[in-house]
């Protein structure tokens, strides 16, 4: 089928969920997509944060190759040699000590949610007084499940389906004093996470998760640091918390974790692991053989390529180009983030569509969230000379349709048109 077959096809038979850009691509090669033209894009996005090690690593084709051959499903009831491997790695690099696997991000935080709930039972049966009250931020994203949809922010995502999971709060960004007034012995979870995504790349501040993880440590109740979007290395760092030097007691992960294989994990500490007990929560798929496997691969590519010190090199040296362009387009009015997880917010919506869609039309992917926010989740192996392409394309791009475009600050080099 070609793209038109395909679009008509769909639009009969397909749930309208996504409007899709109108590019068909059959294939990926390192940080590149080639539509079915032959046109080569540079894909700033990642499939939205999945594709760290980019397109066709031999790491994950090989795993891939290797594991399908022996194994791919055997389901919970058997032991198989993945999850172990895969938790070992996964609890020495965020400091927790137990794994559960799903087969994406909002089932890990469904894991977390639970959890939360079950271990606040286990608290009052030991005679402490701990409610089923959770806070999550504003401007959060934690997923589309009955669950996590509850803690997600954004009204259009849960009014359609409410009633939604009761006894969510939520606090002000950032806001330390609504914090602390909406703590109480009721709450038997924070939830947040370190670097916003889909609000718009906002890094929580240091005061407000120091009082988060000190709330929490007062009463028992759970420090839930959801990592979907910014963990495994995308920051610079294994984990986002790291960055501020402060231990969740739970953490989820998924995008990058199996290369592109759907994988979600939920870590957790020793002591709140203690409150699940066979039969009290599962997955028929979830840390399966060969996103096992495949997820060991990915994480033993990131160590054994140095691709963390790789992503703070590249990412700072994104970070100060974008800078750059702000000082030169009044029109760009922050820059923000850690590592390969960026954002640059500009003056209007209308902006933002028209510089993605200007983007797309010189065939480099980027996204916009929050209605102003271009953000960047590029695979981790990015070099700067594709952060020069960029930025070379965006300076083009905000001189003829920013309004800065018309005034002193007009003139440019010019950038990268690919094609
Ligand atoms: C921070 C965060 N949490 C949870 C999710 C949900 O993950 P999934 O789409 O795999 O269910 C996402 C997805 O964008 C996310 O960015």
């Amino acid at each position: 089928m070609n793209l038109d077959a395909i679009q008509a096809a769909e639009a009969k038979l397909l749930l309208t969920t996504y409007e899709r850009n109108p590019i068909l691509f059959v294939r990926g090669e390192g940080v590149h997509l080639i539509d079915e033209k032959g046109n080569r894009y540079l894909d700033l996005l990642s499939g939205i944060g999945v594709n760290a090690l980019g397109y066709g690593h031999p790491a994950i084709e090989n795993a891939i190759a290797v594991q399908s051959k022996k194994l791919i499903h055997i389901s919970n009831l058997f032991f198989h040699e993945g999850q172990a491997e895969l938790a070992l790695r996964l609890t020495e690099a965020s400091g927790l000590n137990r794994a559960f696997f799903s087969n994406s991000g909002t089932e890990a935080i469904e894991a977390a949610l639970k959890l939360a709930r079950a271990h606040a039972g286990m608290k009052r049966n030991e005679g402490k007084s701990l409610g089923t009250k959770i806070l999550a931020l504003e401007h959060s994203f934690h997923g589309r499940t009955m669950g996590s949809v509850a803690t997600t922010h954004k009204e259009k995502y849960r009014e359609p389906f409410a009633p939604v999971m009761p006894d969510v709060e939520f606090v002000r960004f950032n806001d330390v004093t609504d914090l602390q007034e909406k703590f109480s012995s009721d709450v038997c979870a924070i939830l947040l996470e370190a670097v916003q995504g889909e609000g718009g790349i906002h890094p929580v501040s240091q005061e407000f998760l120091k009082a988060a993880r000190e709330l929490t440590q007062s009463t028992g109740a759970l420090l839930i640091i959801d990592e979907i979007q910014s963990g495994l290395g995308r920051t610079g760092k294994w984990f986002a918390y790291q960055h501020y030097g402060v231990r969740p007691d739970v953490t989820t992960l998924a995008k990058p974790l199996a290369g592109g294989i759907p994988l979600g994990a939920m870590l957790c500490t020793e002591e709140a692991a203690q409150a699940i007990h066979p039969g009290m929560h599962g997955t028929t798929f979830g840390g399966g053989p060969l996103a096992c496997a495949v997820a060991v691969a990915v994480f033993d590519t990131i160590e054994k390529d140095h691709l963390l010190d790789h992503v703070n090199k590249v990412g700072s040296y994104f970070h100060e180009k974008l800078d750059q362009l702000k000082k030169k387009h009044s029109a760009i009015t922050d820059v923000r983030g850690l590592g390969l997880m960026l954002a640059a917010e500009l003056e209007s919506a209308e902006l933002a569509k028209t510089v993605l869609a200007e983007m797309l039309k010189r065939r480099i992917i980027i996204n916009r969230t929050s209605e102003t926010v271009l953000r960047f989740l590029p695979p981790f192996t990015l070099g700067t000379e594709h952060v020069d392409e960029a930025i070379g394309t965006l300076d083009t791009i905000l001189t003829e349709h920013g309004p800065a475009s018309t005034g002193v600050h007009a003139h440019t080099k010019g950038g990268t048109h690919i094609g």
